[in-house]
């Protein structure tokens, strides 16, 4: 049995979840490893040894739990320097019409690739849309049928060079080898969408502790992929201010009895706070705290939204709505005032179709562990999305990925 690894690498903890694949391709989770996370902030590392020994100490507890050992890991990347655009070319594959073969997708990707490239980023993922095959669209996998031309929409995802090094540096320094790195936001979606909500239009938020990770799905496919660094962390940073109570207090508050919709709190409700450096309760209004945490809120998805159009898409057009997953995904009426806010239908997406370890897992704070581990699983992990290898466990499919991989070495 293969065994598989992931590092979820996030601002309030580390999770790393070990997995063993089955020989029908399905994962069992057989470690579960979770540390708080230090010397990490929204995905950046801020202090070298230190995150080195928080992810060893999350490798090691999901070790011990499994009983394996584990040297690759699959980590996820993330952070404000997340991009992504989107690529349309098209190569030309002989005269009169013949069989599409993978090289000619190749020659695209590497072409499409090649114009994503910029100074000071990494690219970490290109996945091809649907394909049109001379005046035929909507092609979904070209390969074997016969054409003259290709043409496909890639989508590429770009991280900083700088956070992504050092990323690798403080795993390698852990004792582990990061054999792939894949975007937060991609790794939740892979934990949480259903292939049909990626169909009609999604769009997913993983709303963590300093990072909000974003994706929109069109007709199956990626098409913004990104990460605001503003999530849990600052609404609880906004309640320590306005209740006047230190973070540990405003951490407890905002879990135990914060609300995201301020309607959805009677006027009459009351709740009982230690402010910073008295002895003595007082009690504030319910509804005042939620109005609180409903503006940062508020922020957080105007943001995304401004983001989502400023690049010429229409939120409208996920028609499936929005998928709330990570930490903050948790706190109370969250659906309701994203359902109010934004106008489309939102629900909370957990991690789903898990096998093994499933109960302590099945909660939106690890849709991106549980993502990396899919990833890490099949070989389309190694740099994109679907489609690419769909079906596909071919020595030729392998071969493909292994070329693309070392192109990209050698780009990069
Ligand atoms: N029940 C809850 N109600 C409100 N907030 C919650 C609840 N449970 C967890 N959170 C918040 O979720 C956040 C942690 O989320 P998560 O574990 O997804 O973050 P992370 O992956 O470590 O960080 P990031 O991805 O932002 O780098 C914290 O801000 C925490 O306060
Ligand atoms: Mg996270």
């Amino acid at each position: 049995m293969r065994t598989v690894a992931s590092v979820d690498i996030g601002t309030d903890k580390i999770v790393a979840l070990i997995g063993e694949v089955d020989t029908y391709g399905d994962v069992h989770i057989v470690g579960v490893g979770i540390a708080k996370s230090r010397g990490i902030d929204k995905g950046s590392v801020t202090r070298l040894e230190v995150s080195a020994r928080s992810i060893a100490s999350a490798v090691r507890e999901a070790e011990e739990m499994s009983g394996q050992k584990v040297g690759n890991v699959v980590i996820n990347v993330s952070g404000p320097s997340i991009k992504s655009q989107n690529e349309r070319d098209t190569v030309n594959i002989s005269p009169s019409p013949v069989e599409v073969e993978q090289d000619h997708i190749t020659r695209l990707l590497d072409r499409s690739i090649a114009k994503g490239k910029e100074d000071g980023y990494e690219i970490i993922h290109a996945v091809p849309r649907r394909y049109t095959l001379d005046d035929q669209e909507g092609i979904e996998d070209p390969v074997g049928l016969i054409g003259s031309k290709l043409t496909a929409q890639v989508h590429i995802v770009k991280v900083g060079t700088t956070l992504s090094r050092n990323l690798e540096k403080a795993v390698t320094s852990a004792g582990f080898y990061p054999t792939s790195r894949i975007a937060s936001p991609l790794a939740s979606a892979k934990a949480v969408l259903r292939e049909e909500e990626k169909d009609d239009g999604v769009l997913l938020l993983d709303i963590g502790a300093g990072l909000t990770d974003f994706v929109l799905f069109l007709d199956g496919y990626p098409v913004i992929t990104g990460s605001i660094p503003l999530a849990g962390n600052n609404i609880t940073k906004d309640i320590s201010y306005f209740m006047k109570v230190d973070q540990e207090e405003a951490e407890r508050i905002k879990k135990e009895s914060g609300v995201a919709l301020m309607d959805m709190v009677k006027e009459d409700e009351i709740l009982k706070i230690k402010p910073r450096g008295e002895v003595r309760e007082v009690t504030i209004e319910k509804r005042r705290l939620a109005e609180v945490i409903q503006i940062r809120l508020e922020e957080i998805l105007e943001k995304i939204a401004n983001h989502i159009e400023a690049l010429g898409f229409k939120i409208e057009n996920a028609n499936a709505g929005i998928v709330l997953t990570g930490g903050t995904a948790n706190l109370t009426g969250i659906k309701e005032f994203a359902e109010r806010f934004m106008d489309l239908p939102v629900r909370i997406g957990k991690p789903a179709d898990l096998v093994g370890l499933k109960e302590k897992i099945e909660d939106p704070m690890y849709a991106t562990a549980v993502g990396l581990l899919r990833f890490g699983v099949s070989p389309e992990g190694l740099i994109s999305e679907r489609k690419v290898a769909v079906n596909n466990n071919s020595p030729k499919v392998r071969d493909f990925f292994d070329k693309v991989k070392e192109f990209l070495r050698e780009i990069l």
